[in-house]
């Protein structure tokens, strides 16, 4: 794509073309009723997200005037119960040398009753050599958002290539700390963490030191806490190549376990790396603490390098819903805030046994819902639910209780995502004797099914027609017990 168009910024934009794109947007059929999602153009990353002067702020990578990575701006939202949304405009605008092509992924903290965004300046030199540059903006109680003339750090250090960015800025007794994700000189990936007495002078500590010395070439949006006592490192590792069920998107995004960083020598001891989420479309996930100490997480619902079926119609992806992160039996657990609950409506309810046989309900149907769904004492092979079912689409999820595994199919969703990833997800879930609980977020055009209260999650968009309003329930091959509540969601 010719440069000049890639990086157009949205001042050159005239005002009938913004009119006509935000036409073409309120024209798809697959505009989201309860996600962020952006008014036209790209999302990517959520970034900054943040609770400050009573309110949550999430602030999202934005290219505006196309459905391709372009030049990227921070876009602001805010929210008092993180389930109202208001869009805030533009937060941060490209344009300084440091970050002239792009004001890219970062984190945001709070000090002296400001906001403090810290981000990556991406800027590129005549021979269009990427420079990466550690830059902060600066946000006060009236929403007055004020960049740095200059950048806090302006060269990478030696061993690391440019592609060094996505700051995690946090907060120790003593000192300021983030964590970046960087790509060595021999094109691995990995995380580096800088600290600070200020927030304003850095200086650069080293890695982490972690036993995934050799795990892909990039380490995108690294993100670390402690939680329960146990330090969190999470990340979106590129170019690990599938193995079995795992690692089958184009990019991972997951965590490490382990005791608490130790701030002097940055050794990590750690488990081994788990995928966050099973689904198709989760990446670059961001954390945050909140008032009531919960740890919060929000993920891009989507990836890079593919292409979506709202690229057509001027927009392109969403943000998950805010989780909660606790810990069960040694696994990071997610589950939706329970604030999501003010947006129930219109509650049914179900509870029957199945034989071998496919069932629907009165009133247990719909295109953006909430809903429950028990299969207990199974003795059948296999159970599941078809959602979103019309004649020709489905998407099913099912639990095969011969192989323990869980599997989403969005074969035959709708409208099909153009990727070479395949077209379905499973994983083994950890022996819960003869019952499961999926308990399922639909929105116009995406699915997010938690699975046993979270143990694991499955994140998609799906892409099927209006009408595909069906939901059916299954037994293979024996009986299920079956308890179901179902709420219109609005
Ligand atoms: C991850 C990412 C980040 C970068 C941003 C640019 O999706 O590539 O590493 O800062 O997106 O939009």
């Amino acid at each position: 794509m010719d440069r000049e168009w890639k990086y157009r910024r949205l001042d050159q934009a005239s005002p009938e073309e913004i009119a006509s794109l935000k036409a073409q947007v309120s024209q798809s059929e697959w505009r989201q009723r309860y996600h962020i999602q952006p008014i036209m153009g790209l999302l990517n990353d959520p970034n900054g997200f943040s609770y400050y002067n009573g309110e949550y702020h999430l602030f999202y990578q934005w290219f505006p005037l196309g459905t391709f990575h372009g030049l990227k701006y921070w876009y602001h939202t805010s929210s008092k119960d993180l389930v109202h949304w208001q869009n805030n405009g533009i937060a941060i605008e490209p344009g300084h040398p440091h970050d002239a092509y792009g004001a890219y992924s970062g984190s945001g903290i709070v000090k002296d009753d400001k906001l403090h965004l810290m981000y990556t300046g991406n800027s590129r030199d005549e021979e269009w050599n990427r420079h990466s540059y550690q830059c902060m903006a600066v946000m006060d109680r009236g929403g007055t958002i004020t960049k740095l003339d200059k950048p806090l750090i302006d060269q990478v250090p030696d061993g690391y290539t440019e592609h060094f960015r996505d700051p995690k800025v946090w907060r120790d007794e003593d000192k300021y700390r983030f964590v970046i994700g960087a790509q060595r000189v021999d094109q691995t990936g990995t995380a580096v963490v800088y600290e600070s007495p200020n927030l304003l002078n850095w200086t650069h500590r080293g890695e982490i030191h972690t036993r995934l010395d050799h795990f892909g070439y990039m380490w995108e949006c690294p993100d670390y806490f402690e939680l329960d006592g146990q330090g969190v490192l999470l990340f979106s590792p590129q170019g690990l190549s599938p193995q079995d069920d795992q690692f089958q998107n184009i990019y991972q995004s997951g965590y490490i376990l382990g005791r608490p960083l130790d701030r002097e020598s940055l050794k990590f001891e750690h488990g081994a790396f788990h995928e966050l989420d099973r689904g198709f479309d989760f990446y670059a996930p961001q954390t945050t603490l909140d008032e009531k100490d919960r740890r919060i997480m929000v993920a891009w619902m989507g990836l890079p390098e593919i292409e979506y079926p709202t690229d057509s119609h001027g927009w392109a992806h969403c943000l998950t819903l805010p989780r909660v992160l606790t810990f069960r039996e040694g696994k990071l657990i997610q589950q939706p805030v329970p604030e999501l609950e003010v947006l129930r409506e219109n509650a049914v309810e179900a509870a029957d046994t199945l034989h071998s046989e496919a069932k629907s309900y009165a009133g247990i149907h719909g295109e953006v819902f909430e809903m429950i769904c028990e299969f207990h004492d199974i003795e059948a092979d296999v159970v599941g639910i078809e959602f979103r079912a019309g004649e020709s689409e489905r998407t099913v999820i099912w639990y095969d209780t011969l192989t323990q595994k869980i599997t989403l199919d969005r074969t035959s969703s709708g409208e099909t995502i153009v990727s070479n990833h395949g077209s379905t997800r499973s994983c083994v879930l950890e022996a819960k004797g003869d019952s499961i609980k999926i308990h399922l977020f639909v929105d116009v055009s995406s699915a997010e099914l938690f699975i046993n209260d979270g143990e694991e999650v499955f994140t998609s968009r799906i892409f099927p027609k209006k009408d595909s309003r069906n939901i059916r329930f299954f037994a293979k091959n024996g009986s299920t017990g079956l308890k179901v509540a179902k709420w219109d969601l609005c």
